[in-house]
């Protein structure tokens, strides 16, 4: 019933509860990492969902029912103390290492795998020893598995990877030092049976499955070979050398690789495929900074070849962002800025449809632009200036509790820190409303007009208090749980838990102080723990009315030092478990499981569900909630019921078309919008001459009347705006390899791929300043830097006589199906 895309965001919510939780770039898992001492959180950004454009405001909007006064009275929950008592369960580990890691097997499973090392930082050699637990009843109780990996140390980093979807797979790879190669354990039954197998190499990154066939694995060794598995780990065939970066694509595996020098010589990467395991292997560009893959699109970075211009040292070669929608067999040249060595391209989030792409701007200033593509994802138009992202990190959020939301932060011209969030896919950006039951602190020059403001990981870097990133699950739709604050910018202070149960459109403060934060059925039941490292903690709080009421619940009459909350991914679980450990000399690692099931007592039946229209505020009024051409209406439990929605709860929308307006269509290229005006204008500069665009490696001629559809949108009838492209058939400059036969054609059907999210990093070196000219003089003289959704233009290098392929390299981690901002990558 559950795609892959969505199992793998399971897995991996959780992991944003856990201290020093790491993802390596490249590795396709990771698993809550709970470590003893304070150390500095890690934090991962949410995922998100999908949008529309009404460029209007955006009114606020109520839940048609009960939303009532403030008080929390009328909740039935009379004697919820000791139905609570009874099914908390604890469990001791008779383990005293430092840290433990969490993995959970399956879907609806309830196993749980605990992995603690105990590990001695001798200076020559690693020293250390792992224990395993296994759960199978959603971490109420454990048993030692340990003699079933002989207590080899497992490498925390990258050394478990959990098979997608419910393949019951794992791999633990143990610890590479010494021998020849590593030595993997394996089981193909939930954890439950293990058999070891020696690598001939050791593994630089974690073992990754190919999404389609589980069986088929693959690894790139600490020399730079690229070794594949066909056999779920058993046999292993090296097939290349000298591999920088894998990734599997649909029905295809996709590696950089330079075939002369080393992976540090980013630019002059060749882009390999192979759709047959290694059996053939083809390159399918050259010259490349980095690659990345998102939704149905492959990007690459492509250095703009010196050819005949001759670099000096203030010269550099720009890098610039080509696109294949059909696995690399022909490219496009995004019509985005390129960049220099200083700069880079961030795929901030990517799915079937289209994708947003975070151009940095020339020079350390910690900002650049966010695009959003068309359908081929070629043509971009902007859609935010100033957005922040800087060392790495960016607050982008993929809101995915409800269709089209977004929240980022950008850099105002004061140089504070924003929160602005998109109803509409990138089209409209705005700040967040103030709650209602909140006033404006200090940053604030009018005490009762402000907005909220989101801490993500900009704020977890400038080490804020932030235990967690902001927090939204599909299946709990328009739920939000974010740390903000509220006031003109975002405040270092210590920052409070709010709530949206809208998708963003109204907030709430739920909680003072941070928190750990974890949803529950769906949305039904959502649970809090206080965060303080200082102060063992004993209580855990929750609602049943999404956010507006909590309730506390004592778990336990010996408080622990809690170190993160950790519920099956997804979701759908009633069960969740506070990790901790004692408050002792010698502490043991306590974990203390929560099953909410008592407490909800009966099943949602329909007279619990009410209808709620996406995006509106008035489910009466037909032209309300259109969102990208049609409108959703869903089923959501009343905010005063309480019952339990269930594990096989499916959301439940009802779509309807809407009539097409100039708001469902983006601006074609060489077009622009006024600010606050729907229609799309003729560049001046470009009257009269012939738009020309590379597609297909062809140059083209387009014909256009300025508009085309917003990808994803589905209106119907209404305003039309013809486009015709007429083909010219010149060959363009960007081609990134001479036009080939096509021996072995990909349809570029759109699979269910799981939209992972790639960070690109363009490369280095010198081209001609007349390029770098050419940028300041369309893309920043332009004078329209501020216009909304403008259709960027990025003339083939014609002018200059620039005539070389350009190259690329986009350096993308599949992170499947959730943003991971922390792009090692990025840069230097
Ligand atoms: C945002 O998240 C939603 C829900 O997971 C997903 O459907 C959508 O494709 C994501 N958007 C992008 C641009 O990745
Ligand atoms: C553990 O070690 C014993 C003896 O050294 C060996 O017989 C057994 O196969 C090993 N088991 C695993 C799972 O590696
Ligand atoms: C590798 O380097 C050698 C000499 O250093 C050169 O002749 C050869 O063309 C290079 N090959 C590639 C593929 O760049
Ligand atoms: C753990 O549970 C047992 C009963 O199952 C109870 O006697 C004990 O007090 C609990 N320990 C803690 C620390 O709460
Ligand atoms: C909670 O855990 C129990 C096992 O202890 C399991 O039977 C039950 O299905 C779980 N509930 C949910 C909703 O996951």
């Amino acid at each position: 019933m559950r795609g892959l895309g969505h199992f793998i965001a399971l897995l991996f919510f959780p992991m944003a509860f856990g201290v020093d939780f790491h993802v390596d770039p490249g590795s396709s898992n990771a698993h809550p990492l709970y470590a003893k001492s304070p150390v500095s959180v890690r934090s991962l950004l949410g995922t998100g969902s999908d949008a529309d454009f009404s460029r209007v405001h955006h009114r606020i909007h109520k839940r048609s029912t009960d939303r009532g006064s403030d008080s929390c009275n009328g909740l039935t929950l009379e004697g919820y103390e000791s139905k609570l008592t009874s099914n908390t369960h604890n469990w001791t580990f008779q383990d005293i290492s430092g840290s433990v890691s969490l993995a959970w097997v399956g879907d609806g499973t309830g196993v749980v795998l605990a992995l603690t090392t105990f590990q001695m930082p001798l200076v020559f050699l690693r020293f250390g020893q792992s224990k395993l637990y296994r759960s199978e009843n959603y971490g109420k109780s454990f048993e030692d598995v340990s003699e079933l990996i002989n207590n080899t140390f497992i490498n925390t980093d990258f050394g478990i990877a959990i098979g997608p979807e419910n393949s019951g797979k794992v791999i633990l790879t143990g610890d590479a030092s010494g021998g020849s190669g590593a030595r993997i354990f394996r089981s193909r039954d939930f954890g439950k049976s293990f058999v070891h197998t020696e690598l001939p190499f050791h593994p630089l990154m974690q073992i990754m499955y190919n999404p389609q066939t589980t069986d088929v694995l693959a690894a790139i060794s600490t020399k730079h070979d690229l070794w594949i598995s066909k056999d779920f780990g058993t046999t292993w065939t090296k097939i290349h050398e000298m591999v920088c970066v894998v990734k599997w694509g649909i029905d295809a595996l996709f590696f950089s690789t330079n075939l002369n020098g080393s992976c540090f010589d980013k630019g002059m990467l060749v882009l390999r495929k192979s759709v047959d395991l290694g059996a053939n292997i083809k390159t399918v560009a050259e010259r490349i900074y980095s690659f990345g893959i998102g939704g149905r699109f492959l990007f690459a970075s492509v250095m703009a070849a010196s050819g005949n211009i001759i670099p000096s040292a203030s010269e550099e070669i720009m890098r610039a962002i080509h696109v294949s929608v059909d696995l690399g067999e022909t490219w496009n040249m995004a019509q985005l800025p390129p960049v220099s060595h200083e700069q880079f391209y961030s795929i901030l989030a990517a799915n079937d449809d289209m994708v947003f792409m975070h151009v940095d701007e020339p020079g350390d200033t910690g900002i650049g632009t966010i695009y959003v593509s068309d359908d081929r994802g070629t043509v971009y138009s902007k859609s935010l200036e100033r957005h922040l992202y800087t060392g790495g990190e960016t607050d982008f959020t993929n809101v995915t509790s409800l269709r089209g939301v977004y929240t980022t932060s950008v850099l105002a011209e004061d140089n504070s820190v924003q929160t602005v969030i998109t109803f509409d896919q990138g089209g409209e950006w705005v700040p967040l409303k103030k709650p209602e039951n909140t006033k404006c602190d200090s940053t604030a020059k009018d005490a009762e007009m402000c907005s909220l403001h989101i801490h993500a990981s900009y704020s977890t870097s400038m080490k804020v208090n932030v235990p967690m990133p902001p927090l939204s699950e599909p299946n709990a739709v328009g739920l939000i749980l974010a740390h903000g604050s509220v006031g003109d910018a975002i405040s270092m202070q210590t920052p409070d838990v709010y709530v949206s149960d809208d998708g963003g459109y109204t907030w709430l403060q739920a909680l003072k102080g941070p928190h750990h934060y974890a949803i529950l059925d769906s949305g039904g039941l959502l649970v809090a723990v206080e965060h303080n490292q200082a102060k063992p903690i004993s209580e855990i709080k929750f609602s049943t009315d999404e956010g507006q009421c909590w309730h506390v619940h004592t778990f336990t009459q010996t408080p622990m030092y809690f170190t993160g909350l950790a519920s099956e991914p997804g979701a759908r679980s009633v069960n969740v478990s506070l990790w901790g450990y004692e408050d002792a000399m010698i502490s043991h690692w306590v974990t203390y499981t929560i099953d909410f099931k008592d407490l909800l007592k009966r099943n949602c039946e329909s007279d619990d569900y009410v209808q709620w229209l996406a995006h509106s505020d008035d489910i009466s009024d037909p032209e309300d909630g259109c969102m990208l051409g049609y409108k959703e209406r869903f089923l959501r439990v009343r905010k005063d019921s309480v019952c339990w929605i269930g594990r096989e709860y499916v959301v439940n929308k009802q779509p309807t078309p809407c009539v097409c307006t100039l708001d469902d269509f983006l601006c074609d290229f060489g077009y622009y919008r006024k600010e606050k005006s729907s229609e799309c204008i003729e560049q001046a500069e470009l009257k009269g001459h012939d738009l020309e665009i590379c597609i297909h490696g062809k140059k083209e001629q387009l014909q256009t009347s300025g508009y085309r559809k917003i990808p994803g949108d589905k209106c119907e009838g209404g305003k039309q705006p013809e486009r015709k492209v007429i083909d010219l058939s010149k060959r363009c400059v960007s081609d990134l390899l001479d036009p080939q036969p096509l021996n072995n054609p990909q349809s570029e059907q759109s699979t269910s791929h799981t939209a992972p999210i790639i960070a690109m990093v363009i490369a280095i070196l010198l081209t001609g300043l007349v390029f770098g000219a050419l940028f300041v003089k369309k893309y920043v003289c332009g004078g329209r830097f501020l216009v909304h959704r403008y259709s960027v233009l990025q003339h083939n290098v014609e002018a200059n006589g620039v005539d070389e392929p350009l190259e690329t390299d986009v350096v993308g981690a599949p992170k499947n199906d959730f943003h991971d901002d922390s792009d090692e990558d990025l840069l230097e």
